[in-house]
């Protein structure tokens, strides 16, 4: 029996829609494998900008801190047509999410890109790329890089320039490097870190590292890509990636594009950590105002994104794996939300699905 602080940061958009099932799984989990779970709900993004002004306080930075773990639904409004957006870029919504990945030291984010093979048909790539399928987990640095370093804009002699800076010391490179070798062990041993080491002393920097944190893990083999191939080979050939190890920008970009090719970005979880056991969780997906209170987003990416909790935070590997099966069984008994809907299998809604998975969840 296990007690446990969650704080909820359900959002904007679909936000508090998914959160809501996600949370409805923990109780499950906590019912099934005797564990307690107690939940504070704090506001980030919009909801926050509304109700104080900014898009994260300090308060509810240092409730995040104060609690086990962090369960995030999604932040952000249409960037077009919403008010949220009127103001500063500090005072964004999305501004929210860089200080919280800030102020929690979550250097280490984990996006898993998996082909479910009840959702192939969903998937962009032609049948002779996909092949036996793909499985990899991208390790992208979230808290150095381009969206830390120093920027401003000014005006030159009449004309405007504006600079960001890329820095990396050596202790940002080998923190993240030893999660992706740590993480690389546990599945099939094999990191291909992404740089531009051909044009960024940064680059050069991160291959260097990783070559050093590499000899502490002789069962790991380490290869190094630059990332316009990388970009490239992920539409070519997904199936050689296992863990990709990169910077905060390039993670950014090839983890949005590694999702695009599993056709179902509403599937996809991910992990943000720190050096201890302290974590944020969020879907991979977007807020999708579109979408948002019509009982139709798909909930499971947040689902799955709790089981990451339970593996990484809580050690709860056992409760972890019921939650995973719980969703894989839903899959195979023919049920899907729209975003992932194909011919022959039963449409739900958000609170069904999160209802079908619930039922699901065995402790054996
Ligand atoms: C992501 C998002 C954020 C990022 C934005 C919203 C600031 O694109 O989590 O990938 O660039 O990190
Ligand atoms: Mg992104």
């Amino acid at each position: 029996m296990m007690e446990k602080k969650i704080a909820l940061i359900p959002g904007d958009g679909i936000g508090p829609e998914i959160v809501r099932e996600a949370r409805k799984i923990l109780d499950k989990v906590c019912e099934k494998f005797g564990h307690s779970f107690t939940y504070t709900e704090l506001l980030m993004g919009g909801c926050s900008i509304d109700a104080y002004g900014v898009p994260l306080t300090d308060e509810t930075l240092e409730a995040a801190k104060a609690s086990d773990s962090v369960l995030l639904g999604a932040v952000g409004g249409n960037v077009g047509n919403s008010r949220w957006y009127d103001v500063a870029p500090n005072l964004r919504p999305e501004a929210g999410l860089l200080a919280i990945r800030k102020g929690l030291g979550l250097f280490a984010n984990i996006r898993p890109a998996y082909l479910y093979k009840e959702l192939k048909a969903a998937c962009p790539l032609r049948e002779d790329i996909i092949g036996e399928g793909f499985d990899m987990v991208i390790m992208r640095e979230l808290t150095g890089g381009l969206y830390f370093g120093e920027r401003h804009t000014e005006e030159v002699d009449g004309v405007r320039k504006a600079t960001d800076t890329l820095t990396y010391d050596e202790n940002e490179i080998r923190r993240i490097a030893i999660k992706a070798f740590e993480i690389a062990r546990k599945r099939k041993g094999n990191v291909i870190s992404v740089d531009k080491a051909n044009v960024l002393d940064s680059s050069r920097l991160w291959r260097q590292v990783a070559e050093e944190v590499a000899k502490d893990y002789p069962d790991v083999t380490l290869t190094h890509m630059l990332v316009d191939n990388c970009a490239m080979q992920l539409v070519m050939n997904p199936g050689q990636f296992d863990v990709i190890l990169t910077e905060n920008m390039f993670g950014d970009i090839l983890s949005d594009e590694a999702s695009m090719i599993t056709g179902s970005i509403g599937m996809l979880s991910s992990a943000s950590l720190s050096e201890t056991k302290l974590g944020l969780y969020e879907p991979s997906h977007g807020s999708a105002p579109d979408i948002a209170g019509k009982d139709l987003a798909n909930p499971i990416a947040t689902i799955l994104s709790a089981a990451m909790m339970l593996r990484y935070s809580f050690d709860m590997d056992k409760e972890a794996d019921a939650v995973e099966a719980a969703v894989s069984k839903v899959l195979e008994d023919g049920y899907r939300t729209g975003d992932i809907m194909s011919e022959g299998c039963t449409q739900v809604g958000t609170i069904q699905m999160g209802d079908l998975i619930a039922e699901r969840i065995e402790s054996n």
